[in-house]
């Protein structure tokens, strides 16, 4: 079965909705850093890369009278909920293997504690490293929610970094058949 690229999750509707939405800029960098993680922690970079791309898909803007409020976020925010929910159907509508797809949506839902009542998760390795890239890459007041990307500079570093999971998995069969 092929490889369902970053690309092709990029150029999906519903990612070009909801992924700009939150902001693309973030998006790729978070891909990026879990990128570092994954092959840090010896954990699948294809599955950290898609977490990572899709962590904020949920996102809604909590606007009042224009503005951003960000009271209101705090009390009514489920974006990690309605984010794991979303990347999941998105995944299996472009035919995402069906394992990688609910592992991906987890990593999705807990990169975040922000909507549970109480903040003790304890993730496993691919969850933890999506939440390590989402942090790292934070700036004061979410202005990392509002960075700037072009398409055509976004389609460059996606493109780019399915090439470097693809060689991270050929790399690991040739290991394999050893
Ligand atoms: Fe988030
Ligand atoms: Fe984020």
């Amino acid at each position: 079965m092929n490889r369902v690229t970053l690309l092709d999750i990029f150029h999906h509707p519903v990612a070009q909705k909801y992924v700009k939405r939150a902001g693309l800029a973030h998006a790729i960098s978070c891909a990026y850093r879990a990128y570092r993680f994954a092959v840090e922690k010896n954990v699948d970079p294809d599955l950290a890369c898609k977490a990572a791309f899709l962590h904020d898909v949920g996102h809604y803007t909590w606007y009042r009278n224009g503005e951003w409020d960000y009271d209101m976020y705090k009390e009514n925010d489920i974006h990690a909920i309605k984010g794991a929910e979303r990347a999941h159907k998105l995944l299996i509508r472009l035919g995402e293997d069906r394992v990688s797809a609910k592992q991906i949506s987890l990593a999705v839902l807990l990169h975040t504690d922000s909507f549970l009542p109480d903040n003790n998760i304890t993730r496993e390795a691919l969850q933890e490293v999506v939440a390590l890239a989402d942090e790292e890459d934070e700036e004061p007041g979410g202005m990392h929610h509002y960075r700037h990307i072009t398409d055509a500079r976004a389609e460059k570093l996606l493109s780019l970094l399915d090439q470097r999971i693809e060689a991270y998995h050929m790399k690991g069969q040739a290991t394999a058949s050893f």
